[in-house]
């Protein structure tokens, strides 16, 4: 596999899980699972992501912070490829997502290529995005029948075993709207694991939420980070959460990662002034 990079490998470079920086000497341990290689992301004049590179290595939790804008989302959103880069590559398990190779050349992908490759990575987000005129059981046996072609029977067994998991057996012949927001962003989340995901992003999926119904979701998020090795990039504003659950965190500002390490590290010691500031402001 070989990249036309015509830029070069522009530190800062993020290396999730406490490994070597990508460009950096080759990581010691871990094997690499998303690489962003240059990766620049523009709207219009205003570049979001600015050649970012980074490296999350397979089954670590991964928590991305920093200030609104900074461009969270947006690396969450070429993940899924509901996003191109305007420059740069981004590989899954050493696949790329958003090129192909054809002839020896680098192409961008078409676009049932990037849902080849997508259907390994699961994505919740804030605003649950489940599919209203479905009833509970049917959101999560969807994917699986008509985008892996799982058998039906297969696929409502697993279902029902998610949902016993996460409590809302009951439920599962109820639409989206009968159930409250935790419980639906539980349902959620079991329907991008009925998935099998090697990768799961988690965007602020607390956000929405009332208060009361917070602590559920971030405690079924703990148990899959716990008891699986689904690796996990999480933006989230839980910093407590983050603490518990990450091998590593990193902090974006104006596109790029200016700060990453172990929670501990980043929590209570951090280098970046810039960094300094924004968890003052947040914890
Ligand atoms: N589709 C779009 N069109 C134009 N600008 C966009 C689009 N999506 C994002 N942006 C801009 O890109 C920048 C980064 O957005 P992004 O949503 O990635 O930030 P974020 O770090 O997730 O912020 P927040 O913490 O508020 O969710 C913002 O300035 C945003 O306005
Ligand atoms: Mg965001």
């Amino acid at each position: 596999m070989s990249a036309d990079r015509s830029t070069p490998h522009t530190p800062p470079a993020a290396a999730v899980g406490g490994q070597a920086p990508a460009g950096g000497p080759a990581p010691a341990e871990g094997t690499e699972l998303i690489r962003f290689d240059a990766v620049t992301k523009r709207f219009g004049a205003h570049t979001v992501l600015d050649a970012l590179d980074m490296t999350v290595y397979a089954g670590k939790h991964v928590t991305l912070i920093g200030p609104s804008g900074s461009g969270k989302t947006t690396i969450l959103r070429l993940l899924m490829t509901l996003l191109r880069p305007d420059e740069g590559t981004i590989t899954l398990g050493g696949r790329y997502l958003t090129h192909e190779e054809k002839g020896g050349k680098l192409v961008p992908a078409s676009d049932r290529y990037s849902r080849e490759v997508r259907k390994n990575i699961g994505m919740v987000f804030q605003q649950f995005n489940l599919f209203p005129n479905m009833k509970v059981l049917r959101n999560l046996t969807e994917a699986p029948v008509h985008v892996l072609g799982m058998d039906k029977d297969a696929a409502e067994e697993r279902a029902r075993e998610l949902l016993e998991l996460v409590g809302l057996t009951a439920h599962l012949d109820k639409y989206p709207a009968q159930l409250s927001g935790g419980q639906q962003q539980r349902v959620a989340i079991v329907r991008a694991l009925a998935m099998r995901p090697q990768v799961l992003l988690l965007d602020e999926v607390t956000s929405a939420l009332d208060p009361e119904l917070v602590a559920g979701v971030l405690d079924l998020l703990r148990d899959i980070a716990r008891s699986t090795d689904i690796t996990m990039l999480c933006v989230t504003h839980e910093m407590n959460f983050a603490r518990d659950i990450s091998d590593c965190v990193m902090m974006f500002d104006a596109g790029r990662v200016i700060e990453f390490g172990p929670p501990e590290q980043i929590f209570t010691d951090p280098a970046n002034e810039r960094t300094r500031e924004f968890l003052s402001a947040v914890l």
